[in-house]
């Protein structure tokens, strides 16, 4: 039972905040957005009430997955600046009391990599084994049938040495070999770079997928293929979730326990929810946090939320804590997945539930999927599988954050070509329109977060849910030493008279999403408007 007496860690009481450092503020006229750009606009940041960045990856890359393909562990691209540029976001952040995570990419390098060009260099080479490397199948062609995300095969044929390199994105991004004790050590020291450093904690990219079966067996098929997605055609019962794995993020942790501070270790847990609560670790030594997706992909009804939020209190592991995120840089945005009135519904569940909130940048404006003309589409997902129904091209969710009405939106200087277009609904949409606005998403948003922050009931209380009776509403208690707060959402656009007297005889709003109701209500009938969300004291 918690008491509200505010121990837990800033990890778990906090909000993150995800940028896409390309798509933040352009600062010199690139059309790409920087550090000194983030920089620029911290009162914004702080004015979200976040306790941590998490920026995407900003280390020298080629650019091939947009920084997924890392060059070099410990440095700056120079696109996003310097490492004294680096320095000095930091410092920004910590004078304002906000944390600092980085994007940690151990899975797989750029094919730029030093370590790769040595790799590919020759079959005798030292760094050969730090890449995974197979002879031809016995027929000639790949060795298994291991498929990339990406469409195609997972494997590409090197000239040079007559070998295959496995890689499960683009060809540009090969795999590392885990295994290897000094491929391993290599990535801690990297941790430790930038730990040294000051920052407060990694987001670690595809950790399910950091070791693969040892005889590097063909996989089965899947009989429940949907027929549209490529990679789904197979079952992938040897290339993720190995058990071995744990050891890696296991050593991993070790690191970030290492410094003084609460660092933390945030996994890209994108997997079912039997798996994902084993990235917690037996001794919860492996991921602080490991996302739940599962928001992301669930029929957006109260039934189905209120079940998975409760499926996963029943399963989650003494002592472990969710991890809740309704969106990414990989994913459509959730004002289009939804639509802008139910997001705000949805922003409401985020912040409310049990478990750390992962805001993606835009989210608190409500932005849309953008829309990208064919002859501007960068991400390689899409590229490389044109015409698939079905693969979502992420370009869509990265579009640029508006800033106001001036042109290029206050992204990038005027005559600059942003490196992807501004969403269609920008000169409405931007931070500028909505700071005027008292009942706009954003101030909604700013006023839940400092709500949230207020509120242990809310940032660290227990949860239990409601019954309602009512079909399209969502309903729980939030509660902390001698405060309770009920949160009552529709999900299916119905107004409703709602009987939750046994709770308790009245409440106070506190916050409802349309940003206009406030006062004493009486919970015997309780009147939720169509896609409203509130939060009450009960008393
Ligand atoms: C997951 C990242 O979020 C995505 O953007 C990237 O393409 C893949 N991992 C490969 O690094």
């Amino acid at each position: 039972m918690t008491d509200g007496n505010g121990t837990l860690p800033w990890w778990q009481t906090g909000i993150i905040y995800q940028i896409y450092p390309l798509s933040f503020q352009d600062s010199d006229g690139d059309g790409l957005g920087d550090l000194p750009g983030i920089l620029r606009r911290i009162d914004y940041l702080a004015g979200l009430n976040v306790a941590a960045i998490w920026l995407s990856p900003v280390f020298p890359s080629p650019m091939r997955d947009f920084g997924y393909d890392v060059a070099d562990y410990t440095s700056i691209h120079p696109r996003f600046g310097t490492l004294s540029d680096f320095d000095r976001l930091l410092a920004g952040l910590h004078g304002r009391g906000m944390k600092l995570i980085l994007d940690l990419v151990p899975n797989h390098t750029s094919d730029q990599h030093p370590w790769f060009l040595e790799s590919r260099s020759s079959r005798d080479n030292p760094r050969r084994n730090w890449y995974l490397w197979r002879d031809p199948a016995p027929g000639g062609g790949p060795p298994n049938n291991w498929l990339s995300f990406f469409g195609g095969p997972a494997w590409t044929f090197d000239e040079t040495t007559g070998q295959y390199y496995l890689h499960q994105f683009t060809p540009e991004q090969p795999e590392l070999n885990l295994r290897h004790p000094a491929v391993l050590e290599a990535l801690l020291d990297a941790m430790r770079f930038w730990l040294d450093r000051g920052v407060d904690g990694f987001r670690v990219d595809v950790p399910w997928l950091l070791i693969k079966d040892a005889e590097f067996r063909d996989e089965p098929e899947n009989p429940a293929w949907d027929g549209i997605a490529p990679h789904g055609r197979l079952l992938h019962v040897h290339t993720a979730n190995q058990p071995e794995l744990h050891a890696i993020i296991r050593a991993m942790r070790a690191v970030v326990d290492d410094y003084p501070g609460e660092r933390v270790l945030i996994g890209e847990t994108n997997v079912p929810e039997e798996e994902l609560v084993k990235y917690y670790g037996a001794a919860r030594d492996e991921f602080h946090l490991p996302f739940n997706f599962r928001l992301i992909y669930a029929s957006w009804n109260a039934g189905e939320i209120q079940r998975l939020v409760e499926t996963y209190e029943a399963i989650l592991p003494q002592g472990a804590w969710p991890a809740w995120v309704l969106g990414n840089h990989d994913q459509p945005r959730i004002a289009s997945r939804i639509g802008p009135d139910a997001a705000r519904v949805a922003v409401m569940l985020l912040l409310t539930l049990r478990g750390t909130p992962t805001c993606y940048y835009g989210d608190e404006l409500g932005m849309k999927n953008g829309v990208i003309p064919r002859n501007r589409i960068r991400d390689p997902q899409a590229l490389n599988q044109p015409g698939i129904s079905g693969v979502f091209n992420r370009d869509a969710a990265r579009t640029p954050l508006p800033w106001d009405t001036s042109p290029n939106a206050g992204f990038a200087p005027e005559g600059t070509q942003p490196w992807l277009p501004l969403g269609q609904d920008w000169p409405m949409r931007n931070v500028a329109c909505q700071s005027d606005d008292p009942c706009s998403m954003l101030a909604f948003f700013r006023t839940l977060t400092a709500l949230r922050q207020r509120h242990p009931a809310l940032n660290q209380g227990d949860y239990k849910g409601v019954e309602t009776v009512a079909d399209g509403v969502f309903a729980y208690t939030r509660t902390a030493g001698a405060e309770r707060l009920l949160i009552v959402l529709d999900f299916a656009g119905c107004e409703y008279l709602l009987d939750l007297g046994a709770l308790a005889d009245g409440a106070e709003i506190l916050l409802s999403t349309g940003m206009r109701r406030a006062g004493r209500v009486e919970l015997r009938r309780l009147r939720l408007l169509a896609n409203e969300g509130l939060v009450l004291k009960i008393s």
